[in-house]
């Protein structure tokens, strides 16, 4: 069998407690399975000129092959080019993208450094898949330096249409990295048909059928793999963390009020500010429920040197004040807003105490919390999920009360039918759901990937 090599920006450092982040968690559960190698930044700065030395460590069946990077390939390539160009692009704000040269040679700068570094450890026989916006160019500059292998790529976030991505000055140079690889893989149908219309309209290639798409006189294929979660683990999670002690601890908390449940990095993309405001809204139209529903919403930080990630962050902080000052009283606090990461041995614990999960981001490539409250429902008494209709898992989790989430009132009803909903209306829409994330889970995702990657 062939060996794998994954390489993406952010690798899990176990010593730091849980990845909060949908690649790190789905890849760490893909490498434990099939073993090979995983390359990628260390999480550390340092002031040097060049990116360090690689180093590595192994852990169980995962070879780790981590470099740091310098300050300035970091401020560069990382907050500037893939977080404040590619990650607002994708997810439709232009508003907030923020286009720089000196960036976008940066960000050329350190793939061409990963992919130099990368070379001396292939084999003849590996096979190579790199995840993510950060990583596009590795496949080209691999090609330069005689590289044959079979080399794939997984665009974990979405893929706007044209209009959209072809306000990017140099989206020829993007487009064009992604034409070196052999498979280009993005979570669902509606992304793939927006690379392709990129080609087409750009006039540089097009789809070529059978999911086969041509650019520069090349063949590649390109299509949907939607991502799942290790589905049977988690609801073993799900089922040993509510007899754990501090989730127990959080049960008594609750003194016997619904739980609505929201998870996300602190991030613009889901539509966190919005959320609370429909939580609101709920409350103000529902008077008979003041005192009857805790919002847990647990928000880590995330990418706090990116410009816009901390006007973001007192925007939400400032909203859940507000419920709480406006609606609170001296036994109840509406919302209960946390700026931690929690392990999942624990946030499993928390999705299965949940009468509702609230997902509701403006735009999202997959979201695994969405998979993973699914996943963590006791199927005897289930909790709801509200899904925001712009997530890639609303292609696949039919069972959710699905909402647009600009329709601050919209959403506010749909809590409110989530809260009211009889158990058999529940445990009908949980059934579908938990057959689809069992059939396509984690395991099957990067199968189905490599099977197209071995060509
Ligand atoms: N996560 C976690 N602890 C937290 C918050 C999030 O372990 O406090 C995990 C969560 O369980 C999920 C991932 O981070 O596996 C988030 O992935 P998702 O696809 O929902 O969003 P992303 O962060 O990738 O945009
Ligand atoms: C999303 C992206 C990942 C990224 C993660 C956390 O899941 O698709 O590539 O690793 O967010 O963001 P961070 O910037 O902390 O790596």
């Amino acid at each position: 069998m062939s060996r794998l090599i994954v390489v993406s920006n952010r690798v899990p450092d176990i010593a730091k407690g849980p990845p909060a982040g949908g690649l790190a968690v789905a890849l760490k559960a893909a490498l434990d399975k099939h073993g090979g190698v995983w390359m990628g930044w260390s999480g550390k700065s340092s002031g040097a000129k060049e990116p360090g030395p690689l180093h590595f460590h192994e852990q169980g069946p995962i070879t780790f092959a981590l470099s740091d990077l310098s300050r300035r390939d970091l401020s560069e390539y990382y907050a500037g080019f893939a977080n404040s160009v590619l990650w607002p692009l994708c997810h439709y704000r232009l508003d907030l993208t923020d286009y720089a040269r000196k960036d976008m040679a940066g960000y050329f700068r350190v793939n061409r450094f990963f992919a130099e570094r990368l070379r001396p450890l292939i084999q003849p026989d590996d096979l190579i898949w790199i995840h993510d916006y950060h990583l596009i160019p590795i496949a080209s500059e691999l090609r330069r330096l005689g590289i044959g292998n079979r080399i794939g790529f997984f665009m974990h976030i979405p893929w706007p249409p044209p209009d959209v991505f072809l306000t990017l000055p140099v989206h020829e140079a993007i487009i064009g990295s992604l034409t070196a690889y052999d498979v280009v893989g993005f979570q669902t149908a509606h992304d793939a048909e927006n690379f392709a219309s990129c080609l087409q309209r750009e006039g540089i290639g097009g789809d070529a059928g059978d999911g086969w798409l041509e650019a520069y006189g090349r063949r590649f294929r390109a299509g949907a793999f939607p991502i799942g979660i290790a589905t049977r683990e988690f609801a073993g999670l799900a089922r040993q963390a509510v007899r754990t002690a501090p989730v127990k601890r959080f049960a008594d908390s609750l003194e016997g009020r619904d739980l609505i449940i929201g998870v996300d990095r602190l991030d613009y993309s889901k539509g966190l500010t919005h959320r609370i405001d429909a939580y609101e809204r709920f409350l103000t139209a529902n008077p008979a429920w003041h005192g009857r529903t805790t919002m847990l919403q647990v928000t880590p930080k995330s990418r706090s040197d990116v410009p816009g990630y901390a006007a973001m962050q007192r925007q939400v902080a400032e909203h859940a004040g507000r419920v709480n000052g406006a609606l609170g009283r001296l036994d109840w606090v509406p919302i209960r807003y946390v700026n931690r990461a929690i392990g999942q041995n624990v946030l499993a614990g928390l999705y299965r105490l949940a009468r509702v999960g609230l997902v509701t981001p403006l735009r999202d490539g997959m979201n695994l919390v969405a998979k993973e409250f699914v996943a963590a429902q006791d199927p005897e008494d289930p909790g709801v999920l509200v899904l925001s209709r712009f997530a890639g898992a609303a292609r696949e989790l039919d069972g959710a009360i699905l909402v647009n989430p600009y329709d601050i009132e919209a959403v506010g009803n749909a809590i409110a039918q989530a809260l009211s909903m009889p158990v058999e209306a529940r445990r009908d829409r949980l059934a579908p759901m938990m057959k689809r994330l069992e059939e396509h889970d984690i395991s099957r995702w990067c199968a189905d990937f490599l099977d197209v990657l071995r060509g």
